[in-house]
């Protein structure tokens, strides 16, 4: 075997090992790396009234393109969490294909204060979002706006919710404000 297939072999098993870890991760952490739609990220960025410089979460951000989105249109200053490894470096690749400064971490958000958002975006799990709702209620400061694509945040009820719109193909969005 020569030098080149030797090379395109140990590709080929640390692709393999990453997707094995990524399913894991997902497993283990309560949902899958699915990103929201076009139509609904419009959506969930519209409603969320940004204004330049605002400070945005996005709680398991995925490939970061809601991020990326945000900070492009809006002039944000946007803050990802992915703890799936592939998910994490096609976020990296997709900001800098994009020439993106949004910073997207590696890590479990459950980790870290979430006391610097200023609105935080949302797309996890029921089950997932059950363990965040104690969390946010915590650390969140007065006002802070939480926007969440499909799942609630139970104990918490949201001021605005937007239905399902299958023509416009948006999945249901929940506003909260922290009070
Ligand atoms: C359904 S995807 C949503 C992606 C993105 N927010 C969007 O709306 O397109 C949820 C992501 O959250 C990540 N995730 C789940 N729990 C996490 C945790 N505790 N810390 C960091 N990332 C997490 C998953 O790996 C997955 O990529």
């Amino acid at each position: 075997m020569n030098i080149i297939t030797n090379i395109i072999l140990i590709l080929i098993l640390a692709f393999t090992i990453l997707l094995l870890i990524t399913a894991v991760v997902n497993l283990f952490s309560g949902a899958v790396s699915v990103p929201s739609n076009r139509n609904t990220i419009k959506l969930m960025l519209e409603v969320a009234n940004l204004k330049k410089g605002d400070v945005i979460y996005d709680l398991g951000c995925g490939d970061a393109r809601l991020l990326i989105q945000a900070e492009k249109k809006y002039g944000t200053i946007g803050i990802g969490y992915e703890n799936a490894p592939i998910t994490f470096l096609v976020a990296q690749i997709l900001k800098k294909i994009r020439k993106s400064n949004v910073k997207i971490l590696f890590r479990n958000f459950f980790k870290d204060s979430l006391s610097e958002a200023k609105i935080i975006f949302l797309y996890l799990s029921p089950e997932v979002q059950k363990n965040l709702t104690t969390k946010i209620k915590k650390e969140c400061r007065k006002g802070t706006t939480i926007i969440s694509n499909c799942f609630h945040l139970p104990d918490l009820t949201p001021y605005k919710t937007i239905p399902k719109d299958k023509k416009n193909k948006t999945n249901t969005v929940h506003i909260y404000k922290i009070k």
